[in-house]
């Protein structure tokens, strides 16, 4: 049963202190459909009742439980094509021209969901820069939502997952079979690391970033929420580096980001 205007001003305010990510009131239809299976899991009648026990009590599980379930993780390997033609033909040429004393190389899948982009990249750089093979590659994949992390982290995928966006010969070379899933090789796992980081919450960078893909995420933040990722996201890149946004994703601040339009591919600068 769908619950009253209140108790949807409730969730809104709760995902939007948790998580940043704002829902439209002509949106509540999103609460009905993905917070009712948590409801049910928990043993309650519908969104009212889940509404009624999260103001009752604190409870951080329940509160997690509700936000992730608010998250939407659709993902696919080297998703949009066009950014990683860029990669592969400029972006990284470009980069490893100047590393090339270094031999170091990091890249942040910023919300990665359950990391097909990281592993596109560690695919990207091991078929086409075989000249890496000795060097220390880092790729950082991060999100919000514990189960996405740890999905990425194990690398597996499901078949539909390995149907959308994968060359067949990406898929023998770089996975193995195991049941009805297939495994990213040590090879590529080795490349990747996953964090459960929020990013809307400041997050120290010790080491700054290469190469930043902050793609189909920003929409679900406020205007003010993406300035502040958009400033924090420029200090936590190197000067030479660059910012991949979603295809329909714009940084504007034009401070700090200078736009570079190639072909049918954005990418942005920082302006130092
Ligand atoms: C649509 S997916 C995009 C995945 C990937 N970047 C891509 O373009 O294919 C959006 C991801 O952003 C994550 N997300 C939402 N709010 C977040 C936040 N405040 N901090 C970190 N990740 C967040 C979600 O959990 C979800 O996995």
């Amino acid at each position: 049963m769908p619950c009253s205007q209140a108790d949807y001003s409730f969730l809104r305010q709760l995902l939007s202190s948790r998580s940043d990510n704002i829902v439209d009131p002509s949106r509540n239809d999103l609460f009905d459909a993905r917070l009712y299976r948590v409801a049910r899991s928990r043993g309650m009648n519908g969104l009212d009742d889940l509404v009624a026990r999260l103001k009752m009590s604190s409870d951080p599980l329940l509160t997690q439980e509700v936000v992730e379930a608010m998250t939407i993780n659709e993902t696919s390997f080297f998703r949009d094509r066009s950014p990683f033609d860029l990669l592969k033909d400029k972006l990284l040429p470009s980069l490893i021209e100047n590393r090339s004393q270094q031999q170091t190389l990091r890249l942040w899948s910023a919300a990665c969901s359950t990391g097909q982009e990281a592993y596109s990249l560690a695919m990207l750089l091991r078929q086409h820069f075989p000249q890496l093979a000795q060097w220390k590659i880092e790729i950082v994949g991060t999100d919000i939502n514990a189960e996405m992390v740890r999905r990425a982290r194990s690398g597996r995928f499901q078949r539909m997952e390995v149907n959308r966006g994968l060359p067949a010969r990406f898929l023998l070379q770089y996975f193995v079979r195991d049941e009805e899933e297939w495994k990213a090789i040590p090879e590529l796992r080795s490349m990747c690391s996953f964090h459960q980081r929020n990013l809307s919450h400041a997050f120290p960078v010790l080491e700054k970033y290469d190469g930043i893909l902050m793609r189909n995420v920003l929409f679900y933040f406020s205007e003010a929420t993406r300035r502040l990722i958009l400033r924090r996201m420029h200090s936590a890149l190197c000067a030479d580096g660059f910012l991949l946004l979603g295809a329909s994703e714009q940084a504007g601040l034009h401070d700090l980001w200078q736009p570079v339009v190639d072909g049918s591919a954005c990418y942005y600068k920082p302006r130092i």
